[in-house]
């Protein structure tokens, strides 16, 4: 028989990839969101655009027993979208309602295994103030303290999936990912994360000129390239553990580190010019020690690795984007 999945927020940059990855394994992949991917054609067997706030069309998509179902539908953005505080009532209504709505419909219709992505940005503050040394340890999440209210509806939602198991005999496996980048992501628009930001910006700089960077670029990161975030998702819905667990690379790195990075990989005469911002957390970085230990696999791939073929993307992109003006 052949396998079923269903991936919510197909039409997003990581549920793009992961249709992609599905259907390479050879599922029968539905794929559902509010909008087509913006940069590729969906692979999907099956892609219904929809609501996922509505839970009559929630219903109509989740309407026979998935083998896997993939939850990532989910208001979100870089730091220019969730650390303004104009977006937290939008960012905590839209993504609760979808979470509640698919899980339980996922219970009705007795499917087991749920996969849901919760983020890094649910850690408390308290323990990622110091950007040398920040603690990301899965355990460290409680007293819970997170800086932004995309972060308090992620816990939220990290708990709903849990009760679920609990409660109801699911199989909902839950992953924090950290900050995930890569080709067919977005890169401009408000919503785009530091590794594309970079990026867009270098591009669009000319030699002697200079990119602006939020902050003093001193605040620390890691990033994972969506290859290995989608080997990392997959690897744990099929395994007994159900997280939550961190999913992202411990390759920790200052913003202009990256930034110097990115100038580099493009080969140009470009300074860092530091400016007022939405920061977040002034250190991150992924802890891998629970990963290995119940899946036997962490990320390995290097940042330049990754961010080499995300520059190119959207070098790429910014070119075609100046010739249709
Ligand atoms: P994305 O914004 O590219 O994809 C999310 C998709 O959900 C979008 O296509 C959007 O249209 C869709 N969506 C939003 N509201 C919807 C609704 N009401 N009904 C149907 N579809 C809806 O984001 P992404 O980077 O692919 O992230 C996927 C998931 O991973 C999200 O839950 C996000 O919070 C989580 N996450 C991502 C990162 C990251 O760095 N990319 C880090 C931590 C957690
Ligand atoms: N987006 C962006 N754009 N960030 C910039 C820029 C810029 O031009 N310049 C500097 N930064 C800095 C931000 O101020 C922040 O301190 C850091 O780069 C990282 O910003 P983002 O990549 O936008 O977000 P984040 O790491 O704080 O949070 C992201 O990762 C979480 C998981 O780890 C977000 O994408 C969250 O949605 C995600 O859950």
């Amino acid at each position: 028989m052949q396998k079923t999945a269903l991936v919510c927020g197909a039409g997003g940059f990581i549920g793009g990839h992961l249709v992609k990855r599905l259907k390479s394994e050879g599922f029968w992949v539905r794929g559902v969101d509010l909008k087509f991917h913006e940069h590729a054609e969906t692979e999907a067997d099956d892609f219904a655009i929809g609501d996922l706030r509505d839970q009559r069309f929630v219903r109509e998509v989740v309407d026979q027993r998935f083998d896997e179902v993939y939850q990532l539908a989910a208001d979100m953005g870089g730091a220019g979208y969730i650390f303004t505080g104009e977006n937290d009532a939008d960012i905590m209504h839209n993504s609760a309602t979808i979470n509640l709505n698919v899980l339980d419909a996922c219970h009705k219709r007795n499917i087991k295994r749920v996969f849901y992505s919760s983020s890094a940005c649910m850690y408390p503050e308290h323990n990622q103030l110091d950007p040398d040394n920040p603690n990301c340890v899965e355990d460290s999440a409680y007293p819970a303290n997170p800086d932004s209210e995309y972060g308090w509806e992620k816990l939220f939602s990290e708990r709903l999936y849990l009760a679920y198991n609990r409660n109801y005999g699911m199989e909902c496996r839950v992953a924090r990912y950290h900050n995930i980048f890569g080709p067919l992501g977005t890169w401009q628009g408000g919503k785009e994360k530091a590794p594309a930001a970079m990026c867009r910006k270098v591009a669009e700089a000319h030699d002697g000129g200079s990119i602006e960077v939020w902050g003093d670029g001193k605040q620390t990161r890691s990033f994972l390239y969506i290859d290995e975030c989608i080997e990392g998702t997959t690897k744990l819905l099929r395994s007994d553990f159900a997280g939550p667990v961190n999913i992202g690379s411990d390759e920790m790195i200052t913003i202009n580190g990256l930034a110097e990075m990115v100038i580099d990989i493009a080969d140009k005469d470009v300074s860092v010019h530091n400016i007022p911002g939405p920061l977040g957390v002034r250190g991150r970085n992924s802890d891998n020690n629970l990963i290995k230990e119940k899946l036997g696999w962490a990320p390995s791939q290097t940042l330049r690795e990754g961010m080499e073929k995300t520059y190119a993307w959207i070098a790429t992109e910014a070119k075609k984007r100046d010739n249709q003006k």
